[in-house]
């Protein structure tokens, strides 16, 4: 490398370290049973349907997939029909974060282009405004963990291409109300691209969720992010995609490689959006396991937010790395949130009875350890 000419916006960008995996910490403890609630990961696991539609896809996995996601495509929109948006309108990806990576890329394209994002949140719209060379512009939560959106506004210069909104936002499961969100993108100037994450919005409650396919149907400059990594379980399969106006999603779609979109996810994704079933499941056991693992925390005496979301933050107080790796030696790997901007405090998934169950007891015996100054 010592002679060639590097990218410095590459070299010094920060590294996405995702949550510890399964297998990493059974070969570093040799445990046999291991509970991993780091990465907001489908509790009740993949959509059977979708199971079942891969594996009929199997067999022919010798041939390139179709060039184009036509297919997949005409399914979302038919899936929304109800927003009226064409097929035109959807972007698919390699996981939504490759769908992330082609916004930034088409719009972040001279050294000291903006973003403004406001962490605490996720990190990659951080790694990859750094990557494309752009200056990302901060604008913190608000102490209760919600978008300070009029700071937001305050923020956007002539400089500004992008704002990332994550709603609700991971990983403190808050949310920007409808109400919110349509005043905010009233203000915004039509130069700037919103890009409104939502790869955890069918967890959200329906009645405070912004419309954002409506504001897209209107023509504003408003993308949605969707995946199918969570609600429909599919995190391994990696396969998302994003909604804008047809002209703006076409746009960014020059960007995809050929075959982006391997043909075992495509297949996969089609039947897991007709599997209307488990994704009422998902929600429904959400809703219950959430509300068991408040309960616990409380028990714990451990502040925590509410969450509209299938994870839920907690401040403990105590270092969460520290508490992040007594927990692993003990089978349970959560998350702690530094690289996320809110270095006091970890976050949880909502997992199955078993595993939250299995949670709040090695935590209790963690927190126990620690307030005993062990
Ligand atoms: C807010 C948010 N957006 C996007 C993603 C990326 O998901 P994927 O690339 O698996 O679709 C995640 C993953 O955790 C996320 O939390």
């Amino acid at each position: 490398m010592r002679d060639l000419k590097l990218n410095l916006c590459i070299s010094s960008a920060q590294l996405y370290v995702a949550g510890t995996s399964i297998e990493e910490i059974q070969r570093k403890y040799g445990l046999e049973e291991i509970i991993k609630l780091a990465s907001n990961e489908n509790a009740l696991g993949p959509s059977p349907r979708a199971v079942e539609a891969m594996r009929g896809a199997l067999a022919s996995i010798h041939r390139y997939p179709p060039v184009a996601d036509d297919e997949l495509r005409a399914k979302l929109a038919s899936t929304f029909s109800d927003s009226g948006l064409s097929e035109e309108c959807f972007i698919t990806g390699n996981g939504s974060c490759d769908v992330l990576a082609m916004i930034t890329r088409a719009f972040i394209c001279e050294e000291g282009d903006e973003a403004i994002i406001c962490p605490p949140t996720f990190v990659m719209y951080e790694i990859l405004v750094n990557i494309c060379g752009g200056k990302c512009v901060f604008v913190n939560l608000k102490d209760d963990f919600t978008c300070d959106l009029s700071q937001v506004l305050a923020n956007i210069t002539e400089r500004t291409r992008l704002i990332f909104l994550c709603n609700p936002n991971n990983p403190t499961g808050t949310m920007i109300s409808r109400d919110e969100l349509d005043d905010f993108l009233a203000k915004v100037p039509s130069s700037v691209l919103v890009v409104v994450d939502e790869a955890y919005w069918e967890y959200a409650d329906p009645g405070l969720l912004p419309d954002t396919l409506a504001h897209i149907r209107e023509g504003r400059n408003v993308l949605s992010i969707r995946t199918f990594s969570k609600v429909y379980g599919l995190a391994g399969l990696r396969i998302g995609y994003g909604i804008a106006y047809e002209e703006l999603a076409q746009y960014i779609r020059r960007l995809r490689m050929p075959f982006h979109i391997n043909a075992v996810a495509m297949r996969g994704a089609i039947a897991a959006l007709d599997d209307r079933e488990h994704v009422e499941k998902s929600v429904q056991h959400n809703e219950v396991e959430r509300e068991f693992l408040y309960a616990g925390l409380e028990d714990l005496e451990l502040p925590y937010v509410r969450s509209q979301s299938n994870f839920i933050i907690v401040k403990p107080g105590y270092d969460p790395q520290v508490i992040y790796e007594r927990m692993l030696e003990k089978g349970v790997i959560i998350r702690p949130m530094a690289a996320f901007r809110a270095p006091d405090c970890f976050r949880i998934t909502v997992g199955t009875r078993a595993e939250n169950e299995r949670l709040l007891q090695v935590l209790d015996d963690v927190m126990d350890g620690l307030r005993q100054g062990r």
